[in-house]
């Protein structure tokens, strides 16, 4: 198809196949991008005019597929007129390919039309924007969607691989383990699974829809978490998780109280000097005008908490966590996620965070953290500000002292 390039059998079975609904769940290192740029590719050299929409959880994951297209053409000898920002888009004759983010609820997408959808790590896109925003963009061109992933539990994305495997005619489907990909060494295989739980490995490389046992955050509460719209009445609060050796340090913004709350922003850096991590952290929290800011200061001590103090938040406080402590932290977080009271943002990072979060029984009750060689510095980060909410909205806004009960 492409000079030098050979898909791979479970390649060759998702480009063969003329399906409106492709669903194609595979484990990392699979080749799904690099099949999606293919497919993209091809339907831009094509003659038939065409509008190609590629789409994943985060711009930068976009970028990615979008560039692997770009090679592939380029490889033909095909020029497209190539343009980066403010979104990537890419003109090819009568083809024009746009890569877009499905974060904000793929707002900037509506509207549109196209003749391919492409989504990549698509049980990381809510569900919403798959069945309310891009399947309406192919009604009137008869397009197809493609829908490629790793799973995450028995989400929106099984339950159509499910189908596919019903139906087979109009959603076509296949599940399909790294190790498929003849190209993948053993060896990073065998690395891999030496860094993960079973469970982990099992989704991550297995490409196994698995749910529950030993999931803290259930992936129902957590994807309906992404679909509610709460406007609740409260403090703006920030929870910081300082980066230890190799870690991020992670930062959550919400608003409202515990009885109903809004994610307004989650981020984690790598790589900076405790200096410059104080910095980013502090200038988030004055932009959201944060009025109670809980840090972690396990392992890490006073220096940072008062580094941020002097920094502009004179306010912030800081908790050392023990193992009763976390586990008040993770089950006041529970609740808020099962009893709907916490809006969360389709962050992928943060995603992959809540799923594999796992507790593990031990002799005095259970460890609750991520998966080996997954992090969870954004899961505790929200968690501290969940827990540095106001327990009632109007408990907010009572003064100290002078309180009178109407
Ligand atoms: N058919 C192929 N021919 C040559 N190289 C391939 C082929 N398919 C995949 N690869 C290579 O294998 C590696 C993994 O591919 P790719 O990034 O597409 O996988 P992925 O499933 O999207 O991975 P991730 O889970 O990390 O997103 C890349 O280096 C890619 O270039
Ligand atoms: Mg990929």
């Amino acid at each position: 198809m492409f000079s030098g390039w050979r898909p791979h059998l479970g390649q060759q079975a998702f480009l063969a196949s003329g399906a409106p609904v492709r669903v194609l769940a595979c484990g990392r290192r699979w080749g799904k991008t690099e099949v999606i740029a293919a497919e993209i590719a091809r339907a831009l050299l094509g003659d038939a005019p065409r509008e190609v929409l590629l789409v994943a959880p985060s711009q930068e994951q976009a970028m990615l597929g979008f560039e692997r297209a770009l090679e592939f053409l380029h490889r033909v000898g095909a020029h497209p007129t190539v343009r980066r920002t403010p979104a990537p888009t890419l003109t090819l004759g009568k083809g024009k390919l746009w890569a877009r983010s499905a974060a904000r609820g793929g707002m900037l997408l509506r509207g549109r039309k196209a003749h391919l959808i492409i989504v990549d790590e698509a049980a990381y896109v809510p569900e919403q924007v798959v069945h309310e925003v891009l399947t309406p963009m192919l009604a009137d061109t008869g397009g197809k969607l493609a829908l490629v992933s790793t799973p995450r539990g028995k989400n929106y994305f099984y339950r159509l691989y499910q189908q596919g495997q019903d139906d087979g005619v109009h959603i076509w489907s296949l599940r399909s383990p790294s190790w498929h990909n003849p190209l993948l060494s053993p060896t990073v295989l065998q690395m891999q699974a030496s860094l993960m739980t079973q469970r982990q490995f099992q989704i991550e490389y297995g490409a196994q829809f698995l749910d529950a046992a030993g999931q803290v955050f259930r992936t129902e509460w957590v994807d309906r978490a992404l679909l509610l719209h709460l406007q609740p009445e409260g403090l703006t609060v920030a929870g910081v998780d300082w980066a230890r050796s190799h870690d991020y340090t992670a930062l959550a913004i919400l608003h409202g109280s515990r009885e109903g709350a809004t994610l307004l922003d989650i981020r984690r850096w790598q790589g900076l000097s405790w200096t410059e991590q104080v910095e980013v952290v502090a200038r988030r929290i004055q932009m959201y005008a944060a009025t109670r800011v809980l840090c972690d200061r396990t392992g890490v001590g006073d220096p940072l908490l008062e580094a941020l103090q002097t920094a502009g938040v004179p306010h912030a406080e800081g908790v050392a966590f023990t193992q009763a402590f976390k586990q008040s932290l993770i089950e006041n977080l529970t609740l808020m996620l099962e009893g709907a009271r916490l809006q969360l943002l389709p962050d992928p990072d943060l995603l992959h965070e809540l799923y594999h979060f796992e507790a593990t029984p031990t002799a005095r009750g259970a460890r609750l953290q991520a998966a080996q060689g997954v992090h969870d510095d954004l899961v505790i980060a929200l968690a501290l500000a969940a827990w540095t909410l106001p327990r009632a909205a109007h408990s907010a806004v009572r003064t100290s002292g002078a309180q009178r009960t109407p």
